[in-house]
C-alpha cells in the first residue's frame, strides 16, 4: 500500500493502524510508518480485537506483522478473523520465557491465547504464521519441554470455533493446542517445523487437544519432530481425517496420558481416519505413563500414576511408509528412561480398533501391544492390518536378527485369540516409543 493512502486511512481510523469501519477492523503494521522497523504490532492487534471482537470482523491485511509480545484475544463473540499477511513472532527468548501465558497442562505455556464463542479464524490469500522457531530449536539443543518455550497459538475456552487454513511455519514449540473448548474445528491445517541448522525440532507437535469435546481436524499436512496429532486427557468426540504426517513425526497418538495422579484422563469416541504416515517414528498409537510416578519436579517430562479410561477409539485407513513402530499400545511410554513399571498402570484401555492399516515398517515390527498387568485391555481389534518391513518388501534380509516374520508382539490383551492380531511374540515390558533395531526371536 502507498504510504499516502495509509496515512489517509490512518487519519480516519480510531487508533493507530487499526482502520475501523463500523464493526470491521483492518490491521496495518507499525513498520509501514517506521521505516520498515519491526515495531511491535501486538498493541494494535489487541486494540482491533477490543474494538471489533464482539459482533465484528478483524482483518490482518496482506503485510508482515511483528508479534513481539504476548497476545490474549479471548472472550470474542460472533467474530470473524481473517489473516491475509504474515504474523511473525519475535525471537527474544528471554522476553517470551518471562511473559508467556500458562496453559496449566504440564506447566506448558503459550504465546497467543485465542478464543470465544461463534468465531471463525481464516487464513486467506496466503496468510500465514511464522513462529520463527529456528531460534528456539537452535537454543534448546534438543532439550525437551523447557519451561516458557511457548505454543504458537492456543485455542482456549471456545465454543463453536472454526479455524481454517492455518499455516504455521517453524512453530516455537507445539504449533497448536485446543484447550477447554467445545465444538472446535481445524480444517486445512499446515504445519512445518523444519530446522535449517540440524538442531532437533523436538516438541513441535502439530495439533494437541486437552479437556475438550466435539473436535474436528480435517485436511492437515504436518512436518514436525514430535506428535503429529495428540489427543490428551479428557478429549472426547474427536474426529481426525485426511492427515499426512511427514518424516520425523511421531504420528497419531492418544497421550501421553496418566501423567498426574490427581487428574484422571478420559478419552472417548475418537476416530482417526485416512492418515498417511510417511517416514514417521510411530504411526497409530496409545501411550500412557506407568502406574508408579517417577520424579514430579520437572516440566512435562516427569509424572505417572494417573488413572482414567480410553474407550471407543478407531484408527482406520492408514497408509504407513517406512514407519519405525506402526502400531502400539504402551502403558509405560517412557520405559526407555524408567526401565520398569510397565505392569502398574491402572488406566483402562478398551474397545480400540485398527482397521485397514497398510504399508511398510522400518524394522521387522508392525505392532507392539502392551497393556498393563494391572489393567488388561478388552475389545482390542485388528481388521485388515497388513504391514511388511521395508526390507522384506525390497526382498532384502532384515539386519541383525533371525526373526524374519513381521512381529506383532502382545501382552495382556483380553481374549487375545479373538482380537484379529497375529500375535507371534510376547511384548516385552520395556518397549518405548522409539524403536531403533529389529526385534530378535525369543
Ligand atoms: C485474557 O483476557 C481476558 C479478558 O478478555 C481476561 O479475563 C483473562 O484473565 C486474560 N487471561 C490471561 C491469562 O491473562
Ligand atoms: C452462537 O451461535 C449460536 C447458534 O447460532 C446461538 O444460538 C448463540 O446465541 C450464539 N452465541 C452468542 C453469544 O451470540
Ligand atoms: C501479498 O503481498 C505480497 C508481498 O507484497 C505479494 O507478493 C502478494 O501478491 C500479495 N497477495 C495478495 C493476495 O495480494
Ligand atoms: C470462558 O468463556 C466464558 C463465556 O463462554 C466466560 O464467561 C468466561 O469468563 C471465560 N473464562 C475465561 C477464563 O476467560
Ligand atoms: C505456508 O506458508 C509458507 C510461507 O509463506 C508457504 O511457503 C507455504 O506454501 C504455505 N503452505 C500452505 C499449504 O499454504
Ligand atoms: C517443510 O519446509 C522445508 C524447509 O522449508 C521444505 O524443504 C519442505 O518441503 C516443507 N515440507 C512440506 C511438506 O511442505
Ligand atoms: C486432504 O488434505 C490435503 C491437504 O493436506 C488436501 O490437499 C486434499 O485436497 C484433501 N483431500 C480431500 C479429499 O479433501
Ligand atoms: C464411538 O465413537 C464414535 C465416534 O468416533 C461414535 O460415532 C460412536 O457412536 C461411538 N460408539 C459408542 C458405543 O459410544
Ligand atoms: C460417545 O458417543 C456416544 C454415541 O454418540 C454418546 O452417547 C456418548 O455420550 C459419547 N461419550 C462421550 C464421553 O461423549
Ligand atoms: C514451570 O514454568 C515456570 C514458568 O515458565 C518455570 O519458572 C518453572 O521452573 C517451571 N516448573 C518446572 C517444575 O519446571
Ligand atoms: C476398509 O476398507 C474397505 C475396502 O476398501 C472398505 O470397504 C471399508 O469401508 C474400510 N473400513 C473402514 C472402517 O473405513
Ligand atoms: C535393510 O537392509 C539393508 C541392506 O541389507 C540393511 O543395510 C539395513 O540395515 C536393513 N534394515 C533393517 C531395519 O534391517
Amino acid at each position: 500500500m502507498l504510504p499516502g493512502l495509509l496515512n489517509l486511512l490512518w487519519a480516519i481510523s480510531a487508533s493507530a493502524y487499526v482502520v475501523q469501519d463500523g464493526n470491521k477492523c483492518e490491521l496495518y503494521p507499525e513498520s509501514l510508518n517506521n521505516n520498515g522497523d519491526a515495531v511491535d504490532d501486538s498493541p494494535s492487534i489487541l486494540q482491533a480485537f477490543e474494538n471489533c471482537g464482539q459482533n465484528g470482523e478483524v482483518i490482518f491485511t496482506n503485510n508482515t506483522f511483528y508479534i513481539n509480545s504476548v497476545l490474549n484475544t479471548t472472550n470474542l463473540v460472533n467474530c470473524d478473523v481473517s489473516v491475509r499477511g504474515e504474523l511473525q513472532f519475535s525471537t527474544d527468548i528471554d522476553y517470551w520465557r518471562d511473559n508467556v501465558y500458562s496453559v496449566v497442562f504440564q506447566n506448558q505455556s503459550t504465546a497467543w491465547l485465542f478464543g470465544g464463542e461463534n468465531v471463525t479464524f481464516r487464513s486467506e490469500e496466503g496468510g500465514w504464521i511464522n513462529g520463527n522457531g529456528q531460534t528456539w530449536y537452535t537454543w534448546a539443543k534438543g532439550t525437551s519441554n523447557i519451561p516458557g518455550r511457548p505454543i504458537t497459538i492456543t485455542f482456549f475456552n471456545s465454543t463453536n470455533l472454526w479455524v481454517d487454513g492455518l499455516n504455521i511455519t517453524q512453530p516455537q514449540f507445539w504449533a497448536t493446542l485446543v484447550w477447554q473448548s467445545y465444538n472446535v474445528s481445524l480444517t486445512n491445517l499446515y504445519v512445518n517445523a523444519t530446522s535449517n541448522d540440524g538442531s532437533s525440532v523436538v516438541n513441535t507437535d502439530g495439533y494437541d487437544s486437552w479437556q475438550s469435546d466435539l473436535l474436528l481436524v480435517e485436511n492437515a499436512d504436518i512436518t514436525n519432530g514430535d506428535d503429529c496429532i495428540a489427543a490428551k486427557g479428557n478429549t472426547s468426540n474427536l474426529l481426525v481425517r485426511n492427515v499426512t504426517c511427514h518424516e520425523g513425526s511421531n504420528g497419531i497418538t492418544i497421550g501421553s496420558i496418566g501423567q498426574y495422579p490427581d487428574t484422571p484422563d478420559y478419552v472417548q469416541n475418537v476416530t482417526f481416519d485416512n492418515v498417511r504416515c510417511l517416514g514417521c517414528l510411530d504411526g497409530a498409537f496409545i501411550k500412557t505413563w506407568s502406574g508408579t510416578p517417577v520424579t514430579t519436579d520437572s516440566n512435562g517430562d516427569a509424572g505417572g500414576g494417573g488413572t482414567g479410561l480410553v474407550k471407543n477409539v478407531t484408527y482406520s485407513n492408514f497408509y504407513m511408509e517406512n514407519v519405525g513402530l506402526p502400531i502400539q499400545i504402551s502403558q509405560c511410554i517412557y520405559a526407555e528412561a524408567n526401565g520398569s513399571g510397565c505392569n502398574t498402570s491402572t488406566l483402562q484401555i478398551e474397545d480400540v480398533s485398527w482397521i485397514n492399516i497398510t504399508g511398510t515398517s522400518q524394522f521387522n515390527i508392525a505392532a507392539s501391544m502392551y497393556c498393563s498387568d494391572a489393567a488388561p485391555c478388552p475389545g482390542i481389534k485388528f481388521d485388515n492390518v497388513s504391514i511388511q518391513s521395508v526390507n522384506q518388501t525390497l526382498g532384502l534380509p532384515a539386519y541383525g536378527t533371525d526373526q524374519q516374520d513381521e512381529v506383532f508382539q502382545c501382552a495382556n490383551l483380553i481374549d487375545q485369540d479373538s482380537t484379529g492380531i497375529p500375535c507371534n511374540l510376547v511384548a516385552p515390558d520395556n518397549y518405548g516409543q522409539i524403536v531403533s533395531s529389529n526385534v530378535q526371536a525369543q
